[in-house]
């Protein structure tokens, strides 16, 4: 175990409890043959011994992740296409609803959320530094600004537009590392009475399902109640409320206030007093984590070797950020999967990060089907295994590794 780091949030110690080695960008997709290097980092993660908050030992620099050619777009679900109309619907019936109400979303990435409120007609700004997303999204109406929200950005934003009523993240906040600007930048924006909130990756969820393919360069924070209602205590606001949500494998929707503007909700307390008494943040639970990481590695890859003996074809299912730590801390190469299909139309073509398995169109996975699919987007499991019935039916397997390697 290396030296401890210096927490990002507080400057407290973060003891690590895992290293993944040397790791690529989760999204850094590659032309075949490009003659450059690939860019590593040391995936490790810690735990900060003041303030709780789980995160990387390691930052890589925002620029490298987020730029023109970011694959990753948000509409490619049809399961979150109606969940962020949902949170669109929500915000549009209770927190805009004022006269003239504006809402700022950070990392709007394709529109997906902010199409539904500028068809509303209310007044909103994107702020998306990945360049191709901000243009699907402005292609959609959506006011965007392709740039990184910071203080900087946001004391910009208040000039032009005046304060927010509602400051938005889905899947962004736990991507930046910077909080403090941050902060600084939402207390400028935001109205005496607004509300900032993001959704986020819950630990809660990523410890009960050792779902370590979370773990990956772009998810710098992995949050808990506590480690969030800290957070928000050190830069003046509370947290008001929480609401578990399915997403992307078990997330938790956070709802900040300027401190004291509004009475939390019983849910805050709630979900603390459960964190408190499962240990979540614990130490020793997350050595248990740890333990099942290792575990799901060599069962997964025992299973696929033994595929491989038995002449059976295995085919990827969803290129996704987080199989690029599954894939490369495994060391799941071509010869144990064939190749990935995925319906990105940024990432086919392409070669998976690291690992180089080949993206190819979903059409490919029919063309005929493979004995066993391993489903890497398994946070979409309904979505695809119901839309893939025909596989099963042909006679093929699903091969799932959250929570457990099997075999469907
Ligand atoms: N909100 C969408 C969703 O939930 O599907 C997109 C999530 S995507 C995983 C994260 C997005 O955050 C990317 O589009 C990225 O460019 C953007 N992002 C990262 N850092 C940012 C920052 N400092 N300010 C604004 N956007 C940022
Ligand atoms: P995500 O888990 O980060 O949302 O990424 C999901 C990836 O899986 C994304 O690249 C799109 C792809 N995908 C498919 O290929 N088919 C599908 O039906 C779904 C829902 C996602
Ligand atoms: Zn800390």
């Amino acid at each position: 175990m290396s030296h401890p780091g210096v927490c990002r949030m507080c400057a407290g110690s973060v003891r690590e409890f895992f290293d993944f080695g040397r790791q690529p960008l989760s999204d850094a997709f590659r032309e075949p043959g490009d003659p450059r290097a690939e860019f590593f980092y040391r995936l490790a993660v810690g735990r900060c011994e003041t303030c709780t908050m789980v995160q990387l030992l390691e930052e890589v620099p925002r620029e490298r992740m987020f730029h023109q050619d970011y694959p990753y777009l948000s509409s490619g679900s049809s399961v979150m296409r109606a969940h962020f109309e949902g949170v669109a619907e929500r915000f549009l019936s209770t927190e805009l609803t004022g006269p003239d109400p504006f809402i700022v979303e950070v990392g709007c990435n394709d529109g997906v959320m902010l199409e539904s409120i500028a068809k509303a007609g209310v007044r909103h700004l994107g702020v998306e530094p990945s360049g191709g997303t901000a243009d699907l999204a402005a292609a959609k109406g959506v006011q965007v600004r392709k740039v990184f929200f910071e203080e900087a950005t946001a004391l910009d934003i208040l000039r032009d537009h005046g304060r927010a009523d509602v400051i938005y993240m889905a899947n962004t906040f736990c991507h930046i590392p910077y909080v403090e600007s941050v902060f600084r930048g939402v207390s400028a924006l935001l109205t005496d009475g607004g509300v900032f909130v993001f959704e986020d990756p819950y630990l809660g969820d990523i410890v009960e399902r050792v779902s370590f393919d979370q773990i990956y360069d772009e998810h710098f924070y992995y949050f808990t109640a506590l480690s969030v209602r800290r957070m928000a205590h050190r830069f003046g606001f509370e947290l008001v409320d929480v609401e578990p949500l399915p997403t992307h494998g078990g997330e938790i929707r956070y709802t900040l206030t300027r401190a004291g503007a509004r009475t939390p909700s019983p849910a805050v307390d709630r979900l603390l007093d459960r964190e408190r008494e499962t240990g979540l943040a614990e130490p020793q639970t997350l050595l248990r984590l740890a333990a099942g990481v290792e575990r799901i590695r060599d069962e997964l890859t025992g299973l696929l070797r033994d595929l491989r003996e038995q002449g059976k074809r295995v085919v990827g299912y969803g290129a996704t950020a987080k199989s690029a730590t599954v894939t490369n801390y495994c060391g799941i190469g071509p010869d144990l999967v064939e190749f990935v299909c995925d319906t990105s139309p940024t990432k086919q073509g392409r070669l998976t990060p690291g690992a180089h398995l080949p993206v190819r169109p979903p059409e490919a996975f029919a063309a005929p089907y493979p004995d066993y699919a391993l489903l890497f987007a398994w946070n979409h499991a309904d979505e695809i295994m119901a839309k893939e019935r025909a596989f099963r039916e042909a006679g093929g397997k699903w091969i799932l590794y959250v929570p457990e390697v099997r075999v469907l």
